[in-house]
């Protein structure tokens, strides 16, 4: 199982890390799937490969994002939105003309399977109370890192979740984000859920 990066940015930036995921993810053999933290749609995509892979055209992929750069958003400590990569900013300014970090970006993207995603932009802390999502089999919380979104992130992804679902949280253990360890150990402690920290990033919850 790989991990493509489609010429894009992705928090899960070493492949083999990227693959650990995937099998990670295969091991629940989820149909359907939520991100919330879309960023440019790179797992997005290796998710829906797999779901296809899995599952033919029977899945469902959901994403959410704030899509926004700038001050409204620091204290989520999210990452850098400018490619390294010349030929990246080449290739998406003036070859593609599009912004990979937009809904409209990711889309295309996950073409492929245009009939099988929702793509949701918003703030999760002022959109999740009002998403009507029930019967997730997988959840990635992958979004804003301050304190108080995680913790409302993971209370809402309790609700979504179906019964046997998991919920995989990235960036566990970030010095720089410390309020995502904090959110994801009172989440834990609260809820009595089985947990396990894997390649010591991922925190995988199972209730
Ligand atoms: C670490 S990136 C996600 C990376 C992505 N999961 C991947 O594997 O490539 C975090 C994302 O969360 C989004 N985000 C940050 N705060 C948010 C919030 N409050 N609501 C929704 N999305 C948010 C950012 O826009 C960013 O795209």
């Amino acid at each position: 199982m790989k991990y493509y990066k489609y010429f894009r940015k992705t928090s899960i930036k070493d492949k083999e890390v990227g693959r650990l995921f995937l099998e990670e993810i295969q091991k629940k053999n989820p149909k359907t799937f939520l991100e919330i933290g879309i960023f440019h749609g790179v797992t997005a995509r290796n998710i829906c490969n797999l779901m296809y892979k899995n599952h033919g055209s029977e899945f469902k992929y959901i994403g959410i994002d704030i899509f926004e750069e700038g001050d409204g958003v620091k204290n989520e400590v999210a990452p850098s939105f400018k490619f390294n990569n010349p030929l990246k900013t080449f290739y998406f300014k003036y070859l593609k003309r599009q912004n990979p970090y937009t809904a409209e970006g990711v889309k295309d993207l996950l073409s492929k399977y245009e009939k099988n995603i929702q793509i949701i932009q918003g703030n999760t802390n002022e959109i999740l109370k009002d998403l009507n999502l029930k019967d997730i089999d997988y959840i990635f919380v992958d979004g804003g890192h301050d304190y108080k979104t995680v913790k409302n992130d993971l209370a809402y992804s309790k609700k979504f979740l179906s019964s046997n679902g998991v919920i995989i949280c990235d960036d566990y253990n970030l010095s720089y984000a410390p309020g995502v360890k904090k959110a994801i150990d009172e989440f834990i402690s609260e809820n009595k859920c089985k947990h396990e920290i894997i390649l010591e990033r991922f925190a995988k919850i199972e209730f």
